[in-house]
């Protein structure tokens, strides 16, 4: 189903973008703006500026910025639809769904939808039954506080509980007008296939609801209470449309914050070490909920931090079953470190036998890289078996080949050697010749076969003066990609500003530009398309481009509007260039970008052709080369002069 553009405008409009921040950042006003220490990466000192009017948001530390709709994007890892959905739910706007193409499609999001109100009813239930039912609070509620689990925890994680009758849901749920089949698509009842009943999946037992990212409750982890050994200790429910196991974490949701916070995520294995860690202020801990980590798990984590902590119980056969999930992890990019609880721990033992504090103390003071640790581990146990030895050795050189970074690579190398008592130079050799053929493997055939415009015929002399006039190349185009950017920003945010009379900004730069080859993507598409937007009579606003339908586009331009001119002053000082102010936005000044604009486009030029010239490629008649060099030169000489006289002016 798609949103029509009228109500994402109207969406857009409500959209508070200080409120919406301020509910994950405590900001500051000052002057126009409002300022916060950033949600994005760690920070001391505010670099997070959001501006109000224009409705943007921008780092000036990490560099993430954008409008609300990109802010719900990054910060609840939503997609630009769900962002759109979250944002009208919260300031009350109703969307218009245009009919989309894809019946389908439209089936399953109606199925889902429903689903998910079963599944909030389900939570519901399970929640009230807890602490509104004599059998709940006496059995289900004692249990927590037994455990030692607090109200707000307790709240935090929705913690519930499912009586112990055959059908208390589907009474209740029939009651509402909940179909059987949509229950039972839920998972949240079970019909006998020889007697058709119909009853409860999950009954007697304490819930753990599993949230997916944005909140919603999509399925349950279900304890039993006591020791009846012929039953299972815990009930899940199955995968549905709502419930992706190997795309859903347990407690990330709760997580997510402070993982973003700390950019550390602790990976458990249980619903009660979550719920301990966090309850112990370790706030960012999520769990894999007994199985191994998948894939898709690893990317969700990966959207909030590239460093992952594993936490082992101290028992040594736990932690080498999940070894070989760990190379899944490397090859991820992610950064793998491990922390060994003492034997007979888990994070909630420990918790409730030492304390909160002895907790934090315990995993600061025991973390370890994970390589050193897998081959710690491995020598222990192999010491006396050279053949054993050999097969681990192999094992853990082909986990660091994973690391993408070669100088982390080398680290755990050298700790690698330590350990085995091997020569590094040995193991060095070994390394390498697998990070080449991987490498190898992975390379793309077609960048190699496309020689970038100065590499010429190989000869040693040659290539030297050819790394320098690339160099000049590649300064006259950051310098060019420089002014280009200090235009769009001038056409953005100052475009329907009059010079005089009926003359504006935009047409002023727009006519003076047409002939120019603009080097960036993003530069071509909002000049062409501010030049057809205002052809055709349509909005052509600063607000338009600010929060322009095209996600990436949309990021291009408010970084670019966002405006820290740090980058502008150095130039200025490196080139002695002039680049405008905001408010110094004369035409006279947008007069000197544009002819250093166009000077600079003449000097690649040059440059190009000087190392035509140098390659002696036998197509390239050397007198012609000279000749439109020769050409170019005096052209950039008057554009010189010219841009003498102005800035003497
Ligand atoms: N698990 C499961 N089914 C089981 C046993 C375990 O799904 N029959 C999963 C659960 O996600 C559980 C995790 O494996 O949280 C770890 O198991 P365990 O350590 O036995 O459970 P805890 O969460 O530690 O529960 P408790 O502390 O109450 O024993
Ligand atoms: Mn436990």
């Amino acid at each position: 189903m798609a949103i029509s553009r009228a109500s994402i405008d109207r969406v857009i409009q409500a959209a508070d973008i200080v409120g919406l921040v301020g509910d994950y950042v405590s900001l500051k006003k000052k002057g126009i703006n409002w300022e916060a220490c950033c949600p994005f990466h760690e920070e001391k000192t505010p670099s997070f500026k959001v501006n109000p009017v224009k409705g943007i948001y921008k780092c000036f530390g990490c560099g993430k910025g954008g409008d609300s709709i990109s802010f719900m994007m990054d910060v609840d890892s939503l997609s630009y639809v769900e962002a759109i959905r979250s944002l009208a739910r919260r300031f009350n706007v109703e969307l218009e769904e245009t009919e989309s193409d894809f019946r389908e499609e439209q089936i399953k999001q109606s199925e889902k939808d429903s689903l998910q109100i079963a599944a909030n009813f389900a939570q519901e239930f399970f929640v009230a039954n807890l602490h509104e039912t004599d059998e709940g609070r006496s059995i289900g509620l004692a249990y927590f506080v037994e455990r030692g689990l607090r109200p707000d925890v307790i709240k935090a994680f929705g913690l519930g509980y499912a009586r112990d009758e055959w059908d208390a849901l589907l009474q209740e749920a029939e009651k509402k007008q909940y179909s059987r089949e949509l229950l039972e698509k839920a998972g949240l009842i079970l019909i006998n296939e020889e007697t058709h009943k119909t009853y409860d999946r999950f009954r007697g037992r304490i819930t753990f609801p599993i949230y997916n990212v944005s909140g919603k409750v999509i399925a349950w982890g279900a304890r039993m209470l006591g020791k009846d050994k012929n039953q299972p200790k815990y009930i899940n429910s199955p995968e549905s449309i709502l419930f992706d196991k190997s795309n859903a974490l347990y407690g990330l949701y709760q997580a997510k914050n402070a993982v973003r916070h700390a950019d550390m995520c602790y990976l458990t294995e249980g619903y009660m070490d979550v719920i301990a860690m966090h309850q112990a202020g370790v706030e960012n801990t999520v769990a894999s909920s007994g199985t191994s980590l998948t894939e898709g798990q690893i990317r969700l984590i990966g959207r909030f931090t590239k460093n992952l902590t594993l936490l082992y119980d101290g028992d040594k056969a736990g932690i080498k079953a999940s070894l070989r999930g760990i190379d899944m992890i490397l090859a991820a990019g992610l950064n793998v470190r491990a922390v060994v609880l003492p034997d007979g721990h888990d994070p909630d033992s420990y918790a409730k036998d030492y304390g909160s504090e002895a907790l934090q103390v315990y995993l600061k003071s025991h973390i370890r890289d994970f390589i050193s640790f897998k081959a710690e581990l491995a020598a222990e146990e192999s010491s006396s078996d050279p053949i054993k030895k050999a097969e681990l050795l192999e094992s853990i050189l082909e986990s660091i080949s994973l690391v993408p970074d070669a100088v982390r690579r080398s680290i755990f190398l050298a700790e690698a050697a330590r350990i085995f008592r091997m020569p590094e130079q040995t193991l060095h050799d070994s390394l390498n010749l697998r990070v080449f053929n991987r490498n190898k493997r992975s390379r793309n055939p077609s960048e190699q076969s496309s020689p970038s415009p100065l590499s010429g015929q190989p000869g040693d002399a040659l290539l030297v003066s050819q790394v320098d006039q690339k160099v000049k190349l590649s300064e006259a185009e950051d310098l060019i990609q420089e002014l280009e950017n200090t235009l769009l920003r001038n056409l953005v945010l100052f475009g329907e500003i009059k010079i005089e009379d009926e003359f504006t900004v935009a047409r002023y730069i727009l006519e003076e530009v047409v002939d120019l080859n603009f080097q960036s993507e993003t530069t071509k598409k909002v000049f062409t398309e501010y030049s057809d937007r205002q052809k055709d009579g349509h909005d052509v606003s600063p607000a338009y481009f600010l929060h322009h339908p095209e996600e990436a586009l949309k990021r291009s331009v408010i970084d670019l509007c966002a405006g820290s001119y740090q980058l502008s002053h150095n130039w200025a000082g490196k080139y002695n260039i002039v680049i405008p102010e905001e408010e110094d936005l004369l035409a006279v000044s947008l007069f000197k970008v544009i002819l250093q604009l166009k000077r600079n486009h003449i000097l690649a030029e040059i440059r190009l052709l000087e190392s035509r010239m140098n390659s002696e490629n036998e197509e390239d008649d050397e007198m012609v080369l000279l000749i439109e060099i020769s050409r170019l030169k005096k052209k950039e000489l008057e554009f010189s002069e010219k841009l003498g006289s102005v800035i003497n002016h």
